[in-house]
């Protein structure tokens, strides 16, 4: 498969955690179609994902969204080069779902499976053509910042991961997601409480700003968090909410920076920083990040909002890239729930 065409399709799948999605790629990296279905509302009630629920939905949508995206990818199965399916980590019933669709598909085709590591999805996306002019070549520092995954990777090639740091309790997004919830915002909280934000001072409240300065690029949220409670449980008015929201936004995005110069220290040879993940779409992290990299003369580069949440484009491309290192996955490849960066063999 090195001798991969450019003209040749790749169907991606995502179920891992609470986005259904496909994707049909031409293997240059043109994408053909993508389709997200959030299963938000369904989890909303419950104030975070149900993994039974996610499943089930993975069940019930993903076989018509994969009918969708070939539709409009002007394609069939049997149009397809091979199949990429997330196969973790994440929650093992979604992982499930799309794994072995994927792997029917490939079997019933006689074409290429390949068994995506999620976090290497996220990972390799800045390199999709369109992302970054000219593309991006390794290594690069990755700061992958979500709901679920709060990690700083240096990225050396396919296959090739170095993990850097990692948080030691609350994932990022997490912080954002239980403070927004202290602040009684909707969950996942994130952008509401960067609307709310929008309207306060940042100075008001000094916040714990956890690990600044500290060696390495590890991170810590949970004490931010419980300074956030105790400034909530004296009581705030209608600006004094905007201005919690402001503060604890400035602390996250001081600490996001203080870490990021650490990690790119630790990666001289770096081409960019690169951040990922729903945080990213955050404007005051971007700026802080921004001004990290410009003073490393470095490019900071955030790929699309869609692209950097949970979505399929970002798996077809990872198997395109596998693909082209000569890789591909036996039909026998079970989901993994836990599946560090590090432990892929290149
Ligand atoms: O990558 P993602 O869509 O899903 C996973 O967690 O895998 O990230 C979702 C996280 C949530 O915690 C959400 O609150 C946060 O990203 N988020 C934001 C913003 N948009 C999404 N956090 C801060 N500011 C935002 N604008
Ligand atoms: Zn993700």
């Amino acid at each position: 498969m090195r001798g991969l065409r450019d003209g040749a399709l790749v169907l991606g799948l995502e179920s891992s955690c609470d986005e259904t999605a496909a994707a049909v790629l031409r293997a240059d990296g043109t994408i053909l179609s993508e389709a997200v279905l959030s299963q938000l509302a369904d989890h909303a009630p419950f104030g975070g994902v149900v993994p039974e629920i996610a499943a089930r939905a993975h069940l019930a949508h993903l076989p018509a969204l994969v009918r969708r995206v070939l539709a409009e990818a002007g394609t069939g199965p049997e149009g397809l080069a091979a199949v990429a399916a997330t196969a973790g980590p994440g929650l093992i019933g979604g992982l499930l779902v799309g794994a072995t669709l994927g792997k029917g598909i490939a079997a019933a085709r006689g074409i290429p499976y390949l068994a995506v590591n999620h976090l290497e999805a996220h990972a390799l996306t800045p390199r999709l053509p369109g992302v970054h002019p000219g593309g991006l070549g390794f290594p690069y520092l990755l700061l992958l910042l979500s709901g679920g995954h709060c990690q700083c990777v240096a990225v050396e090639g396919v296959g090739r991961h170095r993990r850097l740091g990692s948080t030691l309790d609350d994932a990022v997004g997490e912080a954002f997601d239980k403070s927004a919830k202290l602040l009684g915002l909707p969950w996942p909280g994130g952008p509401h409480l960067e609307r709310l934000a929008a309207t306060g001072d940042a100075a008001r409240f000094p916040l714990p700003r956890p690990l600044l300065g500290r060696a390495g690029c590890d991170f810590s949220f949970s004490g931010l968090k419980t300074a956030v409670a105790q400034v909530v449980a004296k009581g705030l008015d209608e600006a004094g909410r905007a201005d919690l929201a402001a503060s604890f936004q400035a602390s996250v995005a001081a600490v996001l920076a203080d870490r990021a110069r650490h990690a790119l220290a630790m990666l001289p040879a770096a081409t960019a920083l690169v951040v990922a993940g729903g945080v990213a779409a955050n404007g005051a992290v971007r700026a802080a990040l921004g001004a990290v990299a410009a003073r490393a003369g470095l490019p900071l580069v955030a790929p699309p909002v869609r692209l950097c949440t949970d979505n399929a484009v970002m798996v077809a491309w990872a198997g395109i890239e596998r693909l082209r290192a000569g890789l591909v996955d036996g039909l026998d490849h079970a989901p993994r729930p836990r599946w560090p960066l590090e432990s892929l063999a290149g």
